[in-house]
């Protein structure tokens, strides 16, 4: 399997999101993570289209944007005009999944769906053939540096189960207190990109931390 690596730059300085992402593209990062939050189905805030735009003219990266914003359907086409290359919503933030999904793909982008911590898999069930990714929230979303929620193992497991049997060859994402400890068990369980923020850019050197999380990804037997 080839795992991506998504360092997100949620962890990183926001005053120089420049050099977060070269150190992205110098430690062989597949896609950067982009975190938007709009301060309402999540407490905290980010950034919005001008600062992806922004950042889709830094880097040669794909961006991978996850909209942590409530009905994501009046705001994804400022996303996608600013350049977002892979979109995901959350599941618990619209009535009109397959809307958003749609418009997504529509764009040329590729289209996620993400699920919070509670939410069951079974979300996704009528929206297989609209999918390209999904994302599991391995923590309760809205900050950086949270522990990682040890049930999430046997979601990516179950998840990527229900989606083969449906014929869907989805990704999945594991967003949120992903590090070297859990890297080599999430890809095991199914899991194909890893988000991780603290874990490149809490530490000294984050190239060399992608570097060492692709080491323990794929050391695990499905990889
Ligand atoms: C959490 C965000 C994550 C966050 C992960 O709400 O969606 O992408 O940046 O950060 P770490 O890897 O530090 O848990
Ligand atoms: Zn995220």
């Amino acid at each position: 399997m080839n795992v991506r690596i998504a360092p997100s730059i949620l962890s990183a300085d926001f005053a120089r999101l420049a050099d977060a992402l070269a150190l992205a593209e110098a430690g062989g990062a597949d896609l950067v993570h982009v975190d938007v939050m709009d301060g309402h189905f999540v407490p905290n805030l980010t950034l919005g289209p001008p600062a992806v735009r922004s950042l889709r003219k830094a880097t040669r990266l794909p961006l991978d944007v996850h909209l942590m914003i409530e009905r994501p359907e009046e705001s994804l086409a400022e996303y996608l005009d600013a350049g977002a290359d892979w979109v995901s919503v959350h599941v618990e933030a619209t009535n009109h999944l397959q809307r958003c999904l749609d418009m997504i793909r529509r764009a040329g982008a590729k289209a996620g769906a993400a699920i919070n911590p509670a939410t069951p898999t079974v979300m996704l069930a009528d929206a297989w053939a609209d999918l390209d990714y999904s994302v599991v929230m391995s923590v309760n979303p809205g900050w950086g540096g949270q522990p990682f929620l040890r049930p999430s193992f046997e979601k990516v497991r179950r998840l990527h189960a229900e989606s083969r049997a449906a014929g869907s060859r989805l990704s999945i994402e594991v967003d949120g207190g992903v590090g070297m400890d859990n890297a080599a068990a999430l890809v095991e369980a199914g899991a194909e990109i890893l988000v991780a923020g603290t874990a490149i850019y809490g530490t000294g050197d984050p190239a060399e931390a992608i570097g060492q999380l692709r080491d323990a990804a794929r050391s695990s037997v499905r990889a």
